[in-house]
């Protein structure tokens, strides 16, 4: 049996299911733009100004660079091959089902884990929101056990109950909408332009200096710090953007506006997140976040005195959250449907509910675990993991890329990415960097999902794979 055995492209294209064609180089962005804002800018950026120092900013602009070479390589594959599945689909074609199998397996990490990180994100802002305005919920049950330092919790029953919420959602059917979605972008850029334009005018410019203390790469206290282990942890910002290219199949000319909806995205997410980081070190010293790593906004917020922007600060970000965790969710439920189609996982995760028309059992299978994870690890544990599964996948799709310009170069292609073989060279080189800078424990753990992964494709999916059949 092949191990390599590979879709046809023209086939694929040809069963494509016939949507509408509805969405436009705007709805695009806004789709990217519901994906990404969360819980990186809103709460990861602590954790950074902690890693890097006022340097934060400069670790995003790396993070974002790297996604910038990933998302053209991304938006080529989209055009090549309208369909969705994502990476997933895309390995399949270009390296065969074996690497396909582990990139989707590596896929529901990174979505479930997503899913359960911003949940985690949500409840701090949530904790936070109702403090303020004198509800409080048992301390316990604020956050998972071990997490507070000085503080005993057992359980984070908000990150759970919420990611329940969703998955319910998602099981009965109710789609983000693009209404529904555009409103909440809409609400999110509001609160990120509200913030900055507030607090811009209390930036002290001697709180920039030293600017770099850690350098690029240093250990502290038995942790990585510096700009490059600051920009792996601030990768997860950036993530969501490749949810764009699973609309290819709703797209009107996806060729030209696929490319365009991912780097506008990119590019607005980016220009607003240098802005708040560099806003965000330049207002208070950046060890002050060690007291706010729940929700860092916060400590500008009371530097500066603006309690009254804090209620609304707090519920942007609640809202922007959200739409981040219904993303992820939606798309972790439709890779493991297809994975389900193919015959790599059982029928049970495949099987459409008449009814709802959704995979039901298999979006509640991974809508509890999720939720669990959500109630119960640490969110740098969670963030770190999704950001190694997702650097590995866009180090796949730019290989792939390189592939198939080399095995199918006259394969019709709407958008070509430019510079190829330098652009997914470069992509994949950022890509490796930034793995580099994740902790040592973050790689062991990924490495164990792998080897179990292995185990499924070769105790299941191979004998089960509908490709025996072809
Ligand atoms: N980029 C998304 C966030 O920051 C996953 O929440």
């Amino acid at each position: 049996m092949d191990l390599f055995r590979k879709k046809d492209i023209n086939k694929l294209t040809e069963n494509a299911t016939p949507l509408k064609r509805t969405l436009k180089t705007w709805d695009l962005t806004f789709l990217g733009i519901g994906a990404i804002i969360g819980t990186g800018i809103f709460v990861l950026t602590g954790k950074g100004a902690l890693t890097a120092g006022p340097a934060l900013s400069v670790s995003f602009l790396i993070a974002a660079i790297c996604c910038g070479f990933a998302g053209l390589c991304y938006a080529e594959f989209a055009s090549m091959a309208p369909v969705a599945g994502s990476a997933y689909t895309y390995s399949y074609i270009a390296f065969g089902e074996l690497i396909a199998f582990i990139i989707g397996w590596d896929l529901i990490l990174e979505y479930a884990l997503a899913a359960a990180t911003v949940s985690v994100g949500w409840s701090g802002y949530l904790v936070d929101l109702l403090n303020s305005v004198g509800l409080h919920i048992p301390t316990a049950l604020t956050a998972a056990a071990g997490t507070t330092p000085g503080v005993s919790t057992v359980f984070n029953l908000p990150a759970f109950l919420i990611v329940l919420l969703i998955t319910w959602l998602i099981s009965v059917g109710i789609n983000q909408t693009k209404r529904v979605n555009d409103t909440m972008v809409i609400v999110k850029l509001g609160v990120v332009i509200l913030f900055i334009v507030c607090t811009v005018w209390f930036v002290n410019k001697s709180n920039w200096t030293p600017f770099s203390p850690f350098g690029w790469y240093s250990h502290h206290n038995g942790s990585a710090t510096g700009i490059i282990p600051a920009a792996s942890i601030v990768f997860f910002s950036f993530i969501g953007f490749d949810s764009v290219s699973s609309s290819a199949e709703e797209t009107i000319n996806p060729s030209k506006t696929l490319p365009k909806g991912i780097l506008y995205s990119l590019l607005i997410s980016t220009v607003l997140y240098i802005g708040m980081t560099l806003i965000m070190t330049g207002v208070v010293k950046y060890p002050v976040f060690n007291k706010y790593l729940n929700a860092p906004i916060q400590a500008i917020l009371h530097a500066t005195g603006q309690t009254w922007l804090s209620i609304i600060v707090s519920v942007g970000a609640i809202l922007g959250m959200t739409t981040v965790i219904l993303v992820q969710l939606y798309g972790q439920s439709r890779i493991s449907y297809s994975m389900s189609r193919d015959g790599l996982f059982p029928k049970f995760f495949g099987e459409v509910n008449p009814k709802y028309q959704t995979p039901y059992k298999g979006t509640w299978f991974f809508g509890i675990i999720t939720a669990i994870a959500g109630g119960l690890i640490n969110l740098n544990i969670l963030s770190e993991l999704v950001n190694i599964g997702t650097l590995t996948a866009f180090t796949l799709v730019s290989a792939g890329i390189m592939w198939m310009r080399h095995t199918q170069p006259d394969l019709h292609r709407g958008f070509k990415a430019p510079g190829v073989p330098f652009t997914p060279l470069l992509s994949i080189v950022f890509c490796l960097v930034l793995i580099a800078g994740l902790n040592w424990e973050t790689w062991v753990r990924f490495a164990i999902w792998l080897v179990l992964g292995l185990c499924v494709y070769f105790g299941y999916s191979r004998k089960h794979s509908v490709m025996n059949k072809a």
